[in-house]
């Protein structure tokens, strides 16, 4: 039998003296600049709280339960790869690879990446966890194309990409991006990057998305803040499959989410998206999503007074709608949550399959169902599972980038 060893003096202090140190670097942590995204307050179709005496961190929310209620989230960074939901919870992210820590918010040179840039992380072949060690706002001159196996991971301060051109997966496979306040995106002209060689310019200009997904799979977006960018604010096609768009905050933009690239272009009829635990906020127009061919699971958000319409597509596209709470606005031209794009004179649409399942509409929302009511055309694949949507109005809901503090729960 072993017997158990009992800490040292020396080592009884040595833990004291780090607690010392930690609490004197949280007081000198910067306060300005905080992200505004704890909307928490903002929603007032619902006066309910949490009861009290459960535990505040665990809110129903299967991704933030899985790591919220963690002090050391900090230490243990690399869990929340394993927190995802939906058909891109397989995305990995860098979580096999080291930490790289993003020091350099300037000097973006597409052509030789400078080290400590976000630009010299997400360029690298290896998988890499990509974390920051200040608050910053980061101008990029071209887009940034990310290579395979990456996570950017904002956690901890108001990491910002604006005002210039955004993110581009090509290509690639296993990313998360989290926690990054993404804004005013512009077109530029597209860098080419394969997996191998060095990049180069190239002769066309991107649409100026926010995150912009060609021919990838196994994309996880959780936590982003996405606002007033020149295209789309997540665009995701060419076959791209294997995607959970999540707990992102959208707001101020006219086109948020196309999903699939053209009624002719057939190999989005793979494509499945699982949307859930957003909130679609003030000043969103339409596309939320806008969907083309494939089967896309939108659950458990809350959308506020869209200024034309919420959910659309064209091409057949199958749409599950679960445990969503849909606000309409006063304007009585637009309380349909649902949109047929290109719609034909033999109303074929009426064969697509959309659904609304469990969803709270108020304020005059309604959704036009069509299609097969029966659930085996919904059960081609596997999301996840629904919440009710009263969890949705009794629960603060917490979408967008957060402002988690380095040895506190988030
Ligand atoms: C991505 O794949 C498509 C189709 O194979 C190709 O045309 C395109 O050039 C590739 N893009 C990059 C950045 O490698
Ligand atoms: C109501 O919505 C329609 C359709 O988007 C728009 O054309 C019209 O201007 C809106 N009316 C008001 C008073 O905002
Ligand atoms: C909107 O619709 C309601 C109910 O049909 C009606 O009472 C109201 O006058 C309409 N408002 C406008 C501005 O058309």
């Amino acid at each position: 039998m072993r017997s158990i060893r009992y800490p040292k003096m020396t080592e009884y202090f040595l833990i004291l003296f780090c607690l010392v140190i930690m609490l004197f670097l949280r007081a000198t942590l910067p306060s300005s600049a905080r992200p505004l995204m704890q909307i928490s307050e903002a929603i007032d179709w619902s006066s309910a709280r949490r009861p009290l005496g459960i535990e505040p961190c665990r809110t129903g929310n299967p991704i933030d339960d899985c790591w919220r209620c963690d002090p050391d989230w900090e230490t243990n960074r690399k869990m929340l790869a394993d927190c995802a939901v939906g058909f891109g919870r397989n995305a990995i992210g860098g979580r096999d690879g080291k930490l790289y820590v993003v020091k350099d918010s300037e000097n973006d040179d597409l052509l030789n990446p400078v080290p400590g840039t976000l630009r010299y992380a997400v360029t690298q072949d290896e998988p890499l966890w990509i974390i920051f060690d200040h608050d910053m706002v980061i101008h990029l001159e071209e887009e940034l194309l990310v290579k395979s196996y990456k996570t950017i991971d904002g956690r901890g301060f108001n990491v910002q990409i604006s005002n210039g051109p955004c993110i581009t997966l090509e290509n690639v496979s296993n990313i998360i991006i989290h926690n990054i306040y993404i804004h005013d995106c512009i077109p530029a002209w597209k860098a080419m990057v394969g997996e191998t060689e060095s990049p180069q310019h190239s002769e066309e200009k991107s649409d100026g998305d926010g995150i912009s997904i060609f021919g990838s799979r196994d994309v996880w977006i959780d936590h982003c803040t996405l606002a007033n960018c020149h295209d789309g604010l997540i665009d995701a096609v060419y076959g791209s499959t294997a995607i959970t768009i999540s707990n992102n905050f959208m707001f101020h933009h006219n086109e948020a989410m196309l999903m699939g690239h053209n009624d002719d272009f057939l190999a989005d009829k793979n494509m499945q998206v699982t949307i859930a635990f957003n909130f679609f906020g003030e000043g969103l127009v339409q596309r939320m999503p806008r969907c083309r061919h494939g089967y896309f699971h939108i659950v458990n958000n809350v959308y506020t007074e869209w200024e034309m319409y919420a959910i659309g597509g064209s091409a057949n596209p199958t749409i599950n709608s679960q445990g969503n709470v849909f606000i309409a606005s006063d304007n009585n031209s637009t309380k349909e949550v649902t949109k047929r794009e290109y719609v034909s004179e033999n109303d074929d649409w009426k064969n697509w399959n959309w659904r609304s399942d469990g969803d709270v509409m108020l304020n005059g929302a309604f959704f036009t169902p069509s299609g097969r009511e029966t659930p085996a055309s919904y059960m081609r694949a596997t999301s996840m599972v629904a919440r009710p949507a009263s969890h949705l109005t009794t629960t603060a809901l917490s979408a967008g980038a957060l402002h988690c503090m380095i040895g506190k729960q988030c």
